[in-house]
């Protein structure tokens, strides 16, 4: 990748700055990392490329923290590469985020059709700010640029861009959610105008090939004069071709090992205190936004099933689920937070006692070294999916594992099951008599066959890591450009 400039472009930005109150009535401006996979996967990719990273100034005090372009350097503490932030106002951020590409994109992708809304004026936004992003990557573009789009709020984008810049750029996506089957993306009013900014790319990449699969049989049955091969990927379409790949993404293990190691167990002691945990209580964990996507009430019943069933297991372990609020604005999401909640309050109503509870959601942000502190020592992590692109909650729980001693159950309807499925311990989310029976077998595990599953996905993890998954996708780059050049 000499010489060249790496142009990402997202909607979620790695650095968000907002206004803090302190407790004399002044504010203060603190930085944060927003939650989900895409920008912690990326952020250290960006850092070893440096370029620019595009993506919507959402932090109150974006603006105050940026030049009169939008841009800075970023990591704050430590500067590698420029993010530029690109400004939207409420009705772009309705109807763009919390409408088109949450209400119709997100539920659809993930076969939730009960969630999907198809409104054409936010589809009207939808491009309109699929534009907006288009016009600045046009501003950042160079002879040599390698566009990269990120993720489900920008399928239009690359069309744009495509044409309006010059064949020597090449563009890419990566898809971070499931790609549906046909007969469901078929019912989105707008498949053919998605399908068509999608083909503006020269490479799409997907997590896993059932994802290229639909995908290309997407285009092969609706959009008109399409080619497809389904052998190499390869699609011509307007004169032009496109390639499809799976590119399973993986996570920064050796930074996360490093992070793990440093947790002391006097940490893991403090936060049991902090959160009225008995200091030998065994600890089970989930980690998740609260999306309906997740599985959350699922695996809650799947405890709440196993904890009445067999009442031996009552006062043996805590369910800890770390669930960051999401979306919010949306009812379905508004829905799934009420659902959690309730269900919570019944299980440890109806077997909490005054020395045990049940179950304990956090709610607020954790410092990145206690979420690794919680991933080390916890003796269980729930990762229960109903549909999921790749899920990277599995593999971090994976890299901080350093003494192999926990254990991990693991939806099979997560794309990371395709990686780890035969060292986990397998489950169907809807079968909550079987997934209770799975977290039973976690937590009676023998210690030898818990190491022995630890140190096989550990070696996965590291094997497969983000290096891996960023070399593996810029070598098809220079290939597929070599191709073009000659
Ligand atoms: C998923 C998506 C990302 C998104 C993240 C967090 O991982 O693939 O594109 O950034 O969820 O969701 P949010 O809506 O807060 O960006």
């Amino acid at each position: 990748l000499s010489n060249d400039t790496v142009i990402v472009v997202s909607n979620r930005q790695p650095y968000r700055h907002r206004y803090q109150q302190n407790g004399e009535g002044e504010s203060t401006i603190t930085v944060d990392r927003p939650t989900g996979g895409l920008t912690a996967g990326l952020d250290p990719v960006m850092q070893r490329l440096n370029g620019t990273w595009i993506a919507w100034g959402d932090g109150g005090a974006d603006r105050d923290t940026t030049d009169e372009d939008g841009k800075l350097s970023v990591p704050p503490e430590d500067p590698q590469y420029t993010l530029q932030r690109l400004w939207l106002s409420d009705s772009d951020v309705n109807g763009y985020y919390y409408g088109y590409s949450n209400r119709a994109l997100w539920p659809l992708c993930h076969l939730a059709m009960g969630n999907t809304e198809f409104d054409s004026e936010q589809w009207r936004q939808y491009r309109a700010v699929n534009r907006k992003f288009a016009d600045q990557v046009l501003e950042h573009t160079t002879d040599d640029s390698v566009i990269w789009f990120q993720d489900y709020h920008l399928a239009c984008a690359p069309q744009l861009v495509r044409s309006q810049c010059s064949s020597d750029q090449f563009i890419l996506h990566f898809w971070h959610i499931p790609w549906p089957p046909v007969d469901a993306f078929r019912a989105c009013p707008q498949h053919q105008e998605l399908l068509e900014g999608l083909l503006g790319n020269d490479l799409i990449g997907f997590h896993v090939s059932q994802y290229c699969q639909n995908f290309l049989e997407c285009v092969e049955t609706l959009v008109e004069h399409a080619d497809v091969d389904y052998d190499s990927g390869r699609i011509c379409h307007g004169g032009r071709e496109t390639v499809v790949k799976a590119f399973p993404m993986g996570v920064d293990a050796d930074t996360i090992k490093r992070q793990s190691t440093n947790v002391p167990e006097s940490m893991w002691q403090e936060f049991k205190n902090e959160f009225g945990l008995a200091s030998d209580l065994r600890v089970v964990l989930g980690v998740d936004r609260l999306d309906y996507t997740k599985g959350i009430p699922e695996r809650l019943q799947a405890l709440e099933h196993l904890w009445a069933e067999r009442p031996e297991w009552r006062g043996d372990f805590t369910y800890v689920q770390k669930g960051s609020e999401s979306r919010s604005e949306i009812p379905a999401y508004q829905q799934l937070q009420d659902r959690v909640s309730t269900i919570i309050d019944r299980i440890n109503a109806r077997f909490g006692s005054d020395d045990w509870q049940p179950v304990i959601m956090i709610g607020e942000k954790l410092p990145r070294d206690t979420l690794c502190g919680l991933y080390r020592y916890s003796d269980v992590a729930l990762v229960s999916p109903l549909r999921d692109g790749m899920n990277l909650v599995a593999q971090e729980y994976v890299a901080s594992q350093i003494d192999d001693d926990g254990v991990l159950v693991l939806s099979e309807l997560a794309g990371s099951h395709e990686r780890l499925g035969d060292a986990v311990i397998s489950v169907n989310p809807y079968d909550t008599e079987a997934h209770a029976d799975a977290i039973e077998q976690a937590i009676t595990m023998p210690e030898a066959e818990r190491r022995h599953r630890s140190r096989r996905l550990r070696r996965k993890v590291h094997n497969n890591d983000i290096n891996a998954w960023l070399h593996d996708m810029f070598d098809t780059v220079d290939q597929l450009r070599g191709n073009t050049g000659s």
